[in-house]
């Protein structure tokens, strides 16, 4: 096959001439370590793909079905200002119990890490900055795992002996995790992150674009900074203006996330703000255009 990320595109450009413009717009920016990459993540992933007997061409579909529901819900949010959904027991319905639509938005969603500049950019700081925690890191935990590509660098990058735990709620996220990193030193737990109790302390946490779907994400950091050691670190993702079938809690602004992690006792060691499409910030608070916002945390030695 030739590589996977032109077939990708040429097959998007067909399928979806507008969508394949707005993913052109990225192609300036991506350089020779992103094309080598997503060449090999997708390479791998195709494999993963085979031994469930699907196909490439099955994901690019799913992927279009995830952007489908993106644009609907983005008309929805530009009238209203609001998601769509405002209860867990809603998207809990509308999504996570739901195995076809879960499975879907989750290939859609590990195809967007690499077709997605913010998607990529933010992979890439993680990536890059876990090595520094990696002598400390004895236990790792990540909440809403989902199709586990931030799991899988994981780890790649932390010591043999660093014992990983996932959470998710959704039956279908932890078969395409355990489908995805084929791995006996993960520990998978099927289970709503507010019912976790574990006496464990972890090194390490990851939550990854789960914020926004739970009614109130104040309680959901202060949930995990006490499955935090005390010299722990939180990486945590969440975006601003991001309408989708499960998001639920509406960040209007990066200044408002900066002051829930200040309410739930952390300070931030680094932060991304990462643009979803090329305008100034300005223009993104004016359109309503999300931003990608994510952040190394530690507990704050003043709570
Ligand atoms: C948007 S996906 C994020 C996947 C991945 N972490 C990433 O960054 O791309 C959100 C995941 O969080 C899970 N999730 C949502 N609410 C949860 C909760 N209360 N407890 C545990 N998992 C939850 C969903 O099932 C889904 O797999």
């Amino acid at each position: 096959m030739e590589q996977p990320l032109n077939y990708i595109y040429q097959k998007i450009e067909t399928l979806s001439p507008m969508h394949s413009k707005k993913l052109k717009k990225n192609i300036a920016f991506f350089d020779e370590r992103y094309y080598e990459q997503a060449n090999s993540f997708f390479a791998r992933y195709i494999n993963i793909l085979h031994h469930d007997h699907k196909t490439l061409d099955y994901s690019i579909d799913c992927y279009l079905r995830m952007i489908a529901d993106v644009n609907s819900e983005t008309v929805e949010f530009l009238r209203t200002g609001k998601y769509t959904s405002s209860t867990f027991a809603e998207v809990n319905q509308r999504v996570y119990a739901r195995p076809e639509t879960m499975e879907y938005y989750m290939h859609g969603l590990i195809m967007s890490q690499f077709l997605w500049k913010h998607h990529y950019q933010m992979l890439q700081y993680f990536t890059d900055t876990l090595p520094q925690y990696i002598k400390a890191t004895k236990s790792y935990l990540e909440v809403g795992v989902g199709h586990g590509l931030y799991l899988s660098k994981a780890l790649e990058i932390l010591n043999d002996n660093t014992t990983l735990t996932a959470v998710d709620i959704s039956e279908t996220s932890i078969t395409l995790a355990k489908n995805f990193i084929k791995d006996s030193r993960i520990n998978y737990n099927l289970k709503d992150i507010f019912e976790f109790n574990n006496r464990k302390k972890y090194d390490f946490i990851t939550l990854g674009e789960v914020l926004e779907h739970v009614e109130d994400p104040l309680k959901l950091l202060q949930k995990l900074k006490t499955l935090l050691s005390d010299e722990g670190i939180l990486f945590f993702t969440t975006p601003t203006n991001a309408p989708a079938i499960d998001h639920i809690y509406l960040f209007n602004t990066v200044g408002e996330i900066q002051d829930i992690i200040k309410a739930a006792g952390f300070e931030i060691e680094t932060e991304r703000s990462l643009l979803s499409e090329e305008v100034s910030p300005e223009r993104a608070a004016k359109l309503k255009i999300a931003i990608l916002y994510g952040a190394f945390l530690k507990k704050s030695k003043a709570s």
